[in-house]
């Protein structure tokens, strides 16, 4: 049995990509692992949020969670601002990070484009705070989507900066790659990836969207001129993107989904891309609205914050102790 560790940020509702590339991806895990899934509201803070939003964002994310199949009795499932380990590691990790390292990260670099002198400080010292969000658990395996592999890495160094220092403290984590939807594309440039601060509406679609929405984003898709339905990232992203989709939501392979469509229009395509995706995500959206109504929520996240507390206080007294922290 591994340990397994991974967050999403409570910033919006969540996306078709982040369900795909990650919390679908969570449930089965738990069925043989011991699994830590939190909802990482401190990372949320790194730029503004309105505290009444943030805190049922929170809500509503602990809903989709269970709604996607979590189940407390096998996976911890906790707020990380209830488990004041993460922050204590977090400056732990912080204090052994590189300026230079961190200044290195795509996605700083991605976030501070335009915002001037007003940079906050936290979207440098972001990585090394999701370092300790997976080190406190002595996680094995990580499972994100690709935009995360590059924290995954520092994470990686830093564990091995720390033990290298200190002693062999922290287990060295593994990134669990999807096979298939590991990066969904932006509907509207389908060069980038789905992300839920995309100005542009039609370029995302939202977990709890419409079927109605979901048809209709679907059919303004950015494709190409060409009429094939080929899988082909660099001539074809959009209509690859959209493949990657269908095949998640029907579990056909590429091969299989390219031949059915073999001489048929984008149209068509595009309306059973839709189909697929209002299929799959029905079931998540009925179960959501069962959970968000109930007081189970609170439930859920007072014995997951007690849970993960036990496992992180125990990392953090050895860190305290092996740095020289601990007075006695
Ligand atoms: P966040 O909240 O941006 O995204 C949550 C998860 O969704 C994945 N994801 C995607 N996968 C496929 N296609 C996409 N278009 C797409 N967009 C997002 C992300 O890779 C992620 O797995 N830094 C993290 C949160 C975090 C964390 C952690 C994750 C904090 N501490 C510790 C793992 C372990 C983030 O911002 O994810």
């Amino acid at each position: 049995m591994s340990v397994i560790f991974s967050g999403v940020q409570p910033s919006g509702t969540i996306t078709l990509g982040n369900y795909l590339g990650a919390i679908r991806r969570f449930v089965p895990l738990q069925e043989e692992h011991q699994c830590f899934y939190c909802i990482v509201n401190q990372h949320a803070i790194t730029v503004p949020q309105d505290p009444a939003i943030l805190r049922q964002n929170t809500r509503n994310l602990a809903a989709l969670y269970l709604a996607a199949g979590i189940d407390p009795a096998k996976a911890t499932l906790f707020v990380q601002s209830e488990v004041p380990e993460h922050a204590l590691l977090g400056w732990v990790m912080t204090s052994i990070s590189y300026v230079g390292e961190l200044e290195r990260m795509t996605q700083y670099k991605d976030k501070i484009a335009g915002r001037g002198e007003s940079i906050p400080a936290g979207l440098l010292t972001y990585p090394p705070l999701m370092a300790a969000d997976i080190l406190l658990y002595q996680a094995d395996y990580v499972p994100v989507g690709d935009d995360q592999k590059q924290h995954i890495e520092l994470t990686r160094n830093l564990a091995e900066r720390f033990n290298n220092r200190f002693g062999e403290v922290f287990t060295i984590p593994d990134i669990h790659a999807a096979q298939v939807g590991a990066r969904i594309m932006s509907l509207q440039e389908p060069t980038k990836k789905m992300s839920k601060s995309d100005p542009n509406q039609n370029a995302t679609i939202f977990v709890l969207d419409e079927p109605d929405q979901i048809i209709k984003k679907m059919k303004r898709a950015t494709t190409d001129s060409d009429t094939q339905i080929r899988f082909d990232k660099e001539n074809k992203p959009g209509i690859s993107n959209l493949i990657s989709i269908l095949s998640i939501c029907t579990g056909k392979n590429v091969a299989k989904i390219e031949a059915e469509y073999e001489g048929k229009g984008y149209g068509q395509f595009k309306q059973d891309v839709g189909e697929a995706v209002v299929e799959l995500l029905r079931p998540l959206q009925e179960k959501y609205h069962e959970y968000i109504q109930s007081n189970y929520i609170d439930e859920v996240l007072d014995a997951g914050a007690i849970k993960a507390h036990e496992v992180a206080a125990k990392t953090m007294q050895r860190v305290n102790e092996v740095m020289g922290l601990a007075r006695k």
